[in-house]
């Protein structure tokens, strides 16, 4: 929008979009009418329609042909019943073929590879919902046990309005400013699930508007299905509008950890051994990184004192794992935390000397990507191609994965960009009947391989990399999972959900019959 226009000029416009039937291309170029008796304000301005087009991923675009910003979960209904060809409003009803566009619900846009665009369709803007629900974005309940969340409110959000009360959701991502449907139509991981589980497993109830229209509102118990299918089903089975999320007691500080090891082997043993604690000493999250002197090496996290000896020590090695733990507390914890992070620590296999704490306020410590993302946007970094490849390993192959891809590929190259995580969890908290898929093991690796294009490095060639990665894991065996993943071809898809993909189709078939959402994952198209 231009700046500042007089009221009575937004006025007209509105009402000019709102009489004007909209004609919004289809994925075969044909022009489709949205009719007036919709009532449904769809947006088609260049600004508009180049948001919707671009992700994180900075990779691909694609333009949609137009976007709703909705007021209401109804007028999403609204969209897809017409989108099924099933048209009734005002009175009026009547049934025809689909007209044949393809509609994306869209929170963040931080997919990789246009998983939430919608080309030629109708991209729906999930933050229009969040702003506009009543009576809030994020309700606690008034036991504080959980909070009824919408689906577009990002979960910054989430934390901000729990901590008011007291409490905060238990499982996080590395990075807040995602949506909670977005993460929630993958998994949502990070360094609390091997104790908690994944984001999709701390969920009591979701509202869903099925790809047929439908508002349903589903759990474990009522309508199952569905409950457990869009958990991980990438967009496929509905748009989430509400989502009630587990809250628990939240601590007020966080002794935040970084322990070096130059030893891969030392480093798993203990990550393995911290996971596996059943008791209250244990930490409550849990990853891991590489440093690599063929990259750039982050000493920020260290006390400027001893930057220089843990840059020597990466360069001495080569390669340093990175054990990153943390054990929240509060005032009544407080008198016995040091003891309890001594007796944490004092068995572990690492170097003396290179235990590194710092103490910081729990929020700070779960936004703690958020600083990354300021430093990279300052430096023209955030906003470049960024070929991220996310995957589970099974731990009983770790070692050979250790071998052939970090010391193989990676360490061979002559520079390595970016961030790479590499931590274990547990599988005991996932739920098979949901759509995410984790490898057959009790315990599996988390790998991120978090790389940037820019400067002298173009994303196909960190692509390549990546490419090798995967080729090496197919030639020796090991099965692996990727997490975040964009197949274009059939038979990945179906290798991927192996055991699953009968559900997986059988659910698009009872909830999306027309194949018309979220057409970005590319796995009906
Ligand atoms: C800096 C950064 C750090 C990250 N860290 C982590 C991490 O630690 N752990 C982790 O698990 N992930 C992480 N991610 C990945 C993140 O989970 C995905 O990008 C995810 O897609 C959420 O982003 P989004 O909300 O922008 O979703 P979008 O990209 O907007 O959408 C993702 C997919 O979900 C669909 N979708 C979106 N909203 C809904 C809805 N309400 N109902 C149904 N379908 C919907 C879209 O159509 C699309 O197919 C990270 C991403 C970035 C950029
Ligand atoms: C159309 O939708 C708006 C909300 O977007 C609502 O205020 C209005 O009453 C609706 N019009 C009709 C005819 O239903
Ligand atoms: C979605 O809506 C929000 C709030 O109105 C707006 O700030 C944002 O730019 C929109 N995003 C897209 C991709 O249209
Ligand atoms: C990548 O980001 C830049 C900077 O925001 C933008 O100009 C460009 O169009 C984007 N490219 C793609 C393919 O999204
Ligand atoms: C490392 O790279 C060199 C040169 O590209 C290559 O010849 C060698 O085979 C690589 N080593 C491994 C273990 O992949």
């Amino acid at each position: 929008m231009t700046t500042n226009p007089s009221l009575s000029i937004i006025t007209l416009m509105t009402l000019l979009m709102c009489l004007t039937p909209t004609l919004i291309k289809s994925e075969e170029g044909i022009d489709v009418l949205l009719p007036i008796s919709l009532n449904l304000t769809v947006l088609t301005d260049p600004f508009s329609i180049s948001a919707a087009s671009q992700d994180f991923g900075n990779i691909t675009s694609e333009n949609p042909g137009a976007v709703l910003c909705p007021s209401s979960p109804a007028e999403v209904a609204r969209l897809l019943r017409f989108a099924n060809g099933d048209f009734s409003y005002d009175g009026e009803s009547t049934t025809s073929s689909s007209p044949g566009f393809k509609v994306a619900a869209r929170g963040q846009g931080h997919s990789l590879r246009g998983q939430a665009s919608a080309p030629g369709g109708i991209v729906v803007n999930m933050t229009c919902l969040a702003k506009t629900a009543k009576p809030a974005a994020v309700v606690v309940s008034a036991d504080g046990t959980y909070a009824d969340v919408a689906a577009g409110a990002m979960w910054v959000e989430v934390l901000e309005a729990a901590l008011k009360r007291g409490v905060s959701p238990v499982s996080f991502t590395d990075y807040l400013y995602l949506s909670v449907g977005g993460t929630l139509s993958n998994a949502g991981i990070g360094g609390n699930v091997f104790r908690h589980g994944p984001q999709i497993s701390n969920v009591h109830e979701l509202d869903v508007i099925t790809g047929k229209g439908d508002m349903v509102t589903c759990s474990p118990k009522l309508h199952p299905e569905l409950f457990y299918g869009v958990l991980g089903g990438l967009g496929q089975f509905g748009i989430i509008t509400r989502a009630r999320i587990a809250l628990d007691h939240a601590p007020t500080r966080v002794k935040w950890l970084r322990i070096l090891y130059s030893d891969f082997s030392a480093f798993t043993k203990d990550q393995e051994r911290l996971i596996s604690m059943g008791n209250d000493l244990r930490v409550d999250f849990l990853e891991g990184q590489l440093m690599m002197s063929n990259g750039i090496v982050d000493t920020s996290f260290f006390p400027l004192s001893d930057q220089t000896r843990v840059t020597s020590l990466v360069n001495d090695h080569r390669i340093i794992y990175v054990l990153e733990i943390a054990k929240y507390y509060d005032s009544t914890t407080l008198p016995i935390i040091d003891q309890v992070i001594d007796r944490l620590t004092r068995n572990l296999g690492f170097p003396s000397g290179f235990m590194f704490v710092q103490d910081v306020p729990y929020f700070d410590f779960l936004n703690r990507v958020r600083n990354e993302e300021d430093k990279l946007r300052s430096i023209g970094l955030w906003e470049v191609p960024h070929p991220w490849l996310n995957m589970f390993v099974p731990r009983s192959r770790i070692l050979d994965f250790h071998e052939g891809v970090i010391k193989g590929l990676l360490l061979n190259q002559t520079s390595t960009s970016g961030v790479t995580l590499f931590y274990p969890t547990n599988r005991n908290k996932w739920n098979n009947l949901m759509s995410a898929m984790i490898p057959n093991e009790d315990v599996f690796y988390v790998i991120g391989f978090l790389q940037s294009a820019g400067g002298s490095n173009n994303w196909e060639d960190l692509q390549n990399l990546n490419d090798r990665i995967i080729n090496f894991c197919d030639n020796s065996g090991i099965n692996i999972k990727e997490y975040l993943m964009h197949y274009t071809r059939k038979e990945d898809w179906i290798k991927h959900f192996g055991p699953k993909w009968n559900d997986f189709l059988r659910r698009k078939m009872m909830f999306d019959p027309e194949k018309l959402l979220s057409p970005g994952q590319d796995i009906f198209n």
